[in-house]
């Protein structure tokens, strides 16, 4: 999705933005572009295609302005162009203005401006944004020091849908403006320099301190102020928060890829979302819910809402909150449950997980929850995050910056972290034995340990994706909670590779899909419920007879021989188990990846972070 960086400082601008721009290429983008306040105006640089490409667009050296706004844009409304790339300016170029998210009523504002002699130079929903502000500030007969505030007040009150946006503008030559609501946008303080951004890690070289917009907040910056204002203009005390995620976390580390990093900072990641909670010999430790039994008691379902592999987590979390705790859990996909009327009321706890915590229709899933009075739980690894601001309570992954597109770490720590969930909630509802706590407790100490030793499987998956990158169709099985891993598998695979593949709980391979198994075809399966094995060993049984090749991530002792490849992962509580046996699938959808000479890190049509429906 876009991206937005400002600078308002003492330092050349220009390059700052750019070097920020592209630590946010990860998001997933088609074009960028910057604008600068120059002693004869707004300047204004963009292209279509790479960050990279502005170094040499002509006269970009020659910008000396302090004070910037950039942007990578996601095509939404128009091609990718120059002309739709963002900065744009209003018609006087009095104006210049980066926007993420989308203006859902851009149609009629353009119909209203153009009415009003303003004229259209590209398709995007942004170019209204500026136009508009023009229009306020030329009708505001007031002329004080915040009429450019009040003609983007005016500007945002008009607007209707989504939106980060910053303004720069001739009026205010040492200010800049920035305004969002439902997309993200963080202000980065520094000395005598600030800074924003579409996420911490973007910026974390420059500071680690940060301030949070709300919903309908602006902020007013100078190189060393900043003013905040509600949306009705009245001034706004902020907190300032101290990030404490190390500029490093956010580079490569010697890695070829960020993706491959993140697959190998699992044992430390989970070592962080464990922390202080399972403190020895004494109940989990979640400082920020306190749950009592009381409150516990009087919930009678759960819902775990989210997208892509977020939701895959919680379809673990489902299996471990059920059996230890007795409470129903559906699982449910943020864009579906907000559509579909769920029946929610106060006796529901529903528990939203999202990496970036800025997804929109988890988000938008989680408000639903909220006005139908059910009490939200946020699980994300973006301290701040829109979502942690929304939910009624937030418990953090700590997994440290994501940055690849598919996600890795932020899953593993996910699924741990919902099973310590269910162990906390266990003890505080008396609802298992203390022995089947005990043995959780422990195995999920000793996780780290097992991820490391999963990882060594890492030659063995290499080889075997040499032998099967070029192939078109991949199949993953598993039964009880190993379907979860065959889902989070496929689609890892499915999205840097390219490889069409599908997931299906093994013993539905008889009802319909066994008619695409043909000779050569790959089919990888995951066993690790010791109950299970032999009911999977019979669904592979069925592909190997019709001509499949075969791997099997698996974690038992095996009766049959005919398997292609079986790669052994440590043994741990059946729960706990996809934590182990992802480790495989995601560096199989790597190494494929890597050999097909793509770009792991940010896959095509994909961004990290979904915040626009
Ligand atoms: O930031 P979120 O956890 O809310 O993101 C949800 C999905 O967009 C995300 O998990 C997506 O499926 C990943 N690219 C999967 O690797």
């Amino acid at each position: 999705m876009c991206g937005i960086i400002g600078y308002i400082g003492t330092k050349k601008a220009s390059p700052i933005l750019i070097s920020g721009l592209l630590r946010l290429e990860y998001r997933g983008y088609d074009s960028a572009g910057i604008s600068t306040v120059e002693k004869d105006g707004l300047s204004i640089m963009k292209d279509k295609g790479r960050v990279k490409n502005l170094y040499n667009l002509k006269g970009i050296d020659d910008l000396q302005g302090t004070i910037g706004i950039a942007h990578t844009r996601w095509a939404t409304h128009g091609k990718p162009s120059k002309e739709n790339s963002h900065p744009h300016l209003d018609n006087s170029q009095s104006f210049s203005v980066v926007h993420n998210g989308i203006i859902e009523n851009y149609h009629d504002l353009r119909t209203f401006l153009i009415n009003n002699g303003y004229t259209f130079y590209s398709q995007t929903d942004t170019e209204v944004i500026p136009n508009l502000i023009h229009y306020y500030y030329s009708k505001d007969t007031k002329d004080d020091e915040l009429k450019v505030l009040r003609a983007v007040q005016s500007a945002c009150k008009d607007l209707k849908g989504s939106y980060a946006i910053e303004v720069i503008s001739k009026y205010m030559p040492n200010n800049m403006i920035v305004v969002r609501k439902d997309s993200p946008l963080v202000i980065g303080k520094g000395d005598e320099e600030n800074y924003i951004s579409s996420d911490i890690p973007a910026i974390l070289s420059f500071t680690t301190k940060f301030y949070l917009l709300n919903d309908n907040e602006f902020a007013v910056l100078s190189k060393d102020n900043i003013e905040f204002y509600d949306i009705s203009l009245n001034k706004v005390q902020k907190d300032l928060k101290n990030i404490d995620w190390n500029a490093s976390a956010a580079d490569k580390n010697g890695y070829e890829d960020y993706m491959l990093k993140e697959i190998f900072e699992q044992p430390n990641a989970i070592r962080e979302t464990i922390g202080s909670r399972l403190p020895e010999n004494e109940p989990c430790n979640f400082e920020d819910l306190n749950f009592t039994k009381e409150f516990l008691s009087s919930i009678n379902k759960i819902y775990i809402v989210a997208c892509g592999t977020a939701m895959h987590a919680g379809l673990t979390g489902k299996i471990t909150i059920e059996q230890l705790c007795n409470i129903p859990v559906t699982v449910d996909i943020a864009s579906e449950f907000r559509y579909r009327n769920p029946i929610v009321d106060k006796n529901t706890l529903c528990i939203y997980i999202s990496q970036s915590g800025e997804t929109a229709d988890t988000i938008a899933a989680l408000k639903l929850a909220k006005s139908k009075c059910a009490t939200t739980l946020a699980i994300s690894n973006v301290i701040g995050s829109s979502i942690t601001r929304e939910a009624d309570y937030t418990i953090y992954t700590h997994a440290g910056p994501e940055i690849a597109v598919a996600s890795t770490k932020a899953y593993t720590s996910q699924v741990i972290l919902l099973n310590i969930l269910a162990v906390y909630f266990a003890e505080v509802l008396q609802s298992t034995s203390s022995e089947n706590i005990k043995n959780m407790k422990k195995s999920i100490l000793e996780l780290p340990y097992k991820i490391e030793d999963a990882l060594k499987t890492s030659d063995a998956i290499k080889n075997f994706a040499n032998k099967i990158y070029n192939e078109k169709d991949v199949f993953f099985l598993g039964r009880g909670i190993d379907y979860n891993t065959a889902l989070e598998g496929s689609l890892k695979l499915k999205e840097i590779s390219y490889i069409h593949s599908e997931a299906y709980a093994a013993g539905e391979l008889k009802h319909g899909p066994i008619a695409l198994v043909e000779n050569g075809i790959t089919v990888i399966s995951i066993i690790t419920d010791k109950n299970l094995v032999e009911k999977t060993i019979s669904n592979i049984q069925e592909v190997i007879t019709r001509g499949a090749k075969t791997l099997v991530v698996t974690n038992q002792a095996l009766p049959s021989n005919n398997i292609d490849v079986v790669i052994d992962v440590p043994d741990t509580c059946v729960y706990l188990s996809p934590i182990v046996s992802i480790v495989p699938l995601q560096l199989l959808s790597y190494y494929i990846s890597k050999e097909k000479g793509l770009d792991v890190d940010k896959p095509r049509n994909l961004a990290k972070s979904v915040t626009v429906e």
